[in-house]
């Protein structure tokens, strides 16, 4: 499988068949590496629903018919919008041919900008054979150890580090060595001048300090964990 960074926390799974989109923010972002209109979509999974992470959801999905995932309260707010969803809660996995997820906790706040209060959440994908835990928007918390440790061996985890409105790149050094992923990509950084970090120094801390591989993406660039 292949993984390509959207710029911000937006990525693309696909296997040359099926195509995941994770919190596909395009328009209004200044980093994004695709338009809305020029991305394939078969499901859409959301860690939550600002503005920043929801961003294209309703128009890619109309536009491809990809289904939805999220938790209930968004889901509920898509649902209204004639878009198929699927509405887990927090520990719930939804199944689907594709492959699965499931939503797991992440400190952070959240309201869509129709209003509907929600409570973020991580998403454990697992897609192509390979485990994916993309951590959301979170502040540093313990748990994390003990979340990934369910999830058995992780591929990949995608952790933000632009700290302001996450962890900043310390705190993410720790998360990272609590989940122990194989390969960590890095987001939610440089895309406003508050989440300016220094990926560079995140990268050699991580790799001093665990056995995580870092790989860092310029948006629009792609990785095969
Ligand atoms: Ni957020
Ligand atoms: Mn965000």
């Amino acid at each position: 499988m292949d993984i390509r960074f959207l710029g911000h926390a937006a990525f693309e799974l696909t296997d040359g068949d099926t195509t995941v989109l994770i919190d596909p923010f395009l328009t209004g972002n200044p980093k994004a590496a695709v338009s809305a209109d020029e991305v394939s979509a078969d499901a859409i999974l959301l860690t939550h629903g600002h503005a920043d992470h929801l961003g294209d959801t309703v128009a890619i999905a109309k536009r491809t018919g990809a289904e939805v995932v999220a938790i209930v309260e968004i889901a509920n707010e898509l649902r209204e919008e004639g878009l198929e969803v699927h509405d887990p809660n927090l520990g719930g996995t939804v199944e689907r041919g594709w492959g699965s997820v499931k939503l797991v906790p992440a400190w952070h706040t959240s309201t869509t900008p129709k209003g509907a209060v929600n409570t973020p959440a991580g998403l454990i994908v697992n897609f192509a054979g390979k485990t994916i835990y993309h951590l959301g928007d979170t502040a540093l918390f313990s748990d994390l150890e003990l979340i990934a440790g369910r999830a058995g061996e992780i591929d990949l985890a995608l952790i933000c580090v632009g700290g302001h409105y996450t962890m900043d790149r310390f705190d993410a050094v720790q998360a990272a060595k609590l989940i122990g992923a194989r390969e960590v990509i890095p987001c939610h950084y440089g895309t406003f001048p508050a989440i300016e970090t220094d990926v560079q120094a995140f990268k050699a801390d991580v790799q001093a300090d665990s056995s995580s591989h870092v790989v860092v993406l310029e948006p629009g660039e792609s990785h095969s964990p």
